[in-house]
């Protein structure tokens, strides 16, 4: 080839690339994606894949991954939101599963709750015998089995739907409390401990059976890998954004320190302002904010969004679930198989009741986790840490009577529900509302879409629902950009 020959083809080159270019900016529409989280990343991988790569991610904190957040704990790496793999080993793969077991190698356990009878102390301590427990747990098994085939008789628009408390009672079974201490501890075990709120203020009918466990299956694996399960959705974005070497995202189109505060949406277009003033103009924009955020004044529509869609946020609970490490300087608790879980059976429903121990996952960091939810979250979030360290050791020492119990030496409490940008953990099915205030729930305003672990159609309150979220959203969006199918279909209540 000639000089002049290698340079007329270099042209060319240049010549097809910068068409290419022009082509694959003027082809795609713009999308902003608000929020960085599961549900956020997956959509925007699916808009990515589907040809509209023309997008901004913006996100209020300085990491990607939301909910899934890991941090450092007297030099472990602990979970402050979501640490297990809900529903693994049944008919269908959880989509969540293989990245976790076999992509990433993230270090798992499956979790052992089988000996959990033997394992439920007495409020000023030692352990109940384990015969008796085992039959108060049976009794609820059976009971939960009576509401599960009364949950599969009820008309599908949930107008005869209940909380599970009304079918313990139609089972002749109250141990929502006043109760014995035993039966309070598991019940708060069975249904407060997944769903963060209690049998009282739960649908029977979406919540038994369950579809994430009725799905993928029973067993739950817990994520203790020095990553964090967020490596996931950092996964997740490395397919579609700019990556460095160790996983660091570094693509300009995802933008961390951005809070949203006000998006405008008309007929032609969006406008979303951020806090520190800046405006971002695109043709349309995929809220993946928390329901939580969506139910506070964080961010602000513009027209306000319509009365239907502002009474579906509003139908929806955001609940509150609270992880508190605590660190000693020693073990004082039993390991061993099946020790991994405890309850605490206080007179007081809810209180410090559910502990786990990390012989497995952490052996010599002699830590513990307790759980607490709802009224009890919000109160400890209001009271200062050494409150709460005070609380736990008189707790630990009733549990423990015999035993010499030190004094914690440190502590961690995650704050999701003080925190702006979340306002909670994660939704919860209330009484009666069903598919047609989901679809609402879910459906675009104008140019204005939503996604979210809470508008999954199945899998509300999971990882598994918000990355599968993202992937739905992000088709009914492609459906309007792609082929002008901008007409999203919400079934009636009584179809
Ligand atoms: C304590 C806890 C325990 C959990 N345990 C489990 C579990 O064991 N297993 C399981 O499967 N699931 C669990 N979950 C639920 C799971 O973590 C969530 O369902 C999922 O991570 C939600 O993802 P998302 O994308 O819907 O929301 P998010 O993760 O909340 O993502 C939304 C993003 O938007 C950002 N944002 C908010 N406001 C703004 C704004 N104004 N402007 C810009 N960005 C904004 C947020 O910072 C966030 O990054 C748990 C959650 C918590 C909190
Ligand atoms: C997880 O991966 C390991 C190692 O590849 C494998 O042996 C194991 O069976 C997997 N677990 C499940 C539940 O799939
Ligand atoms: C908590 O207690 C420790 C020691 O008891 C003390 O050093 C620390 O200042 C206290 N912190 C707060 C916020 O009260």
């Amino acid at each position: 080839m000639t000089p002049t020959g290698a340079t007329a083809a270099l042209v060319l080159a240049v010549l097809t690339l910068a068409h290419h270019a022009s082509l694959a900016a003027a082809a795609g529409p713009r999308v902003i994606i608000v929020g960085a989280g599961m549900s956020g990343i997956s959509a925007g991988k699916r808009l990515s894949e589907a040809g509209i790569t023309d997008l901004v991610i913006l996100e209020a904190t300085d990491h990607v991954g939301g909910r899934m957040h890991k941090r450092d704990f007297g030099g472990i790496s602990v979970e402050m939101g979501a640490n297990w793999v809900e529903g693994v080993n049944g008919g269908k793969m959880n989509p969540i599963w293989p990245i976790v077991n076999s992509t990433l190698k993230l270090t798992n356990f499956r979790s052992d709750f089988d000996d959990l009878a033997s394992n439920v102390y007495r409020e000023k301590g030692g352990v109940y015998k384990k015969a008796y427990v085992q039959k108060r747990i049976d009794l609820s098994d059976k009971v939960q089995e009576g509401g599960e085939e009364h949950s599969a008789k009820l008309h599908l628009s949930g107008q005869d739907d209940m909380s599970i408390l009304a079918m313990q009672r139609l089972n002749d079974h109250l141990p929502n409390g006043p109760s014995t201490a035993v039966d309070m501890i598991l019940d708060y075990f069975k249904y407060d401990y997944e769903f963060a709120e209690p049998p009282r203020v739960t649908s029977l009918q979406n919540t038994i059976p369950l579809a994430t466990f009725n799905d993928f299956g029973d067993d739950v694996y817990f994520v203790a890998d020095q990553r964090g399960y967020e490596a996931v959705v950092y996964h997740l974005a490395g397919q579609y954004l700019k990556a460095d070497k160790s996983g660091g995202i570094i693509d300009p189109r995802l933008q961390l320190n951005k809070v949203v505060r006000e998006i405008s949406y008309s007929g032609s277009g969006v406008r979303v302002e951020t806090e520190d003033n800046k405006v971002y103009k695109a043709d349309y924009v995929m809220v993946s904010t928390s329901l939580g955020v969506l139910q506070s004044d964080l961010i602000k529509f513009e027209p306000q969004l319509p009365t239907w869609k502002v009474l579906s946020i509003y139908q929806f609970d955001m609940a509150v679930y609270t992880k508190i490490f605590v660190k000693f300087p020693k073990k004082f608790w039993p390991e061993g198989k099946g020790r991994e879980f405890f309850l605490y059976a206080s007179s007081r429903r809810g209180y410090y009741g559910v502990w786990q121990e990390f012989e497995a996952q952490y052996p010599d960091a002699n830590v513990l986790l307790v759980t607490v939810t709802d009224e009890e979250s919000r109160r400890i979030e209001q009271q200062s840490d050494n409150q709460t360290k005070v609380e736990i050791m008189e707790v630990l020492r009733s549990m423990f009577r015999d035993e010499d119990v030190p004094d914690a030496t440190d502590i961690l409490v995650p704050r999701w529900w003080s925190d702006r940008f979340y306002r909670g953990t994660f939704s919860n099915w209330p009484i009666g509302v069903n598919r047609y205030e989901y679809d609402q729930l879910r459906a675009p305003v104008g140019r204005v879409y939503f996604t979210g672990e809470h508008t999954s159609e199945h899998y509300n309150g999971y990882v598994h629902g918000a990355y599968l979220s993202g992937i739905d959203s992000a088709d009914i969006l492609i459906n309007c950009a792609q082929k002008s199918m901008c007409k999203y279909h919400v079934q009636g209540k009584y179809d």
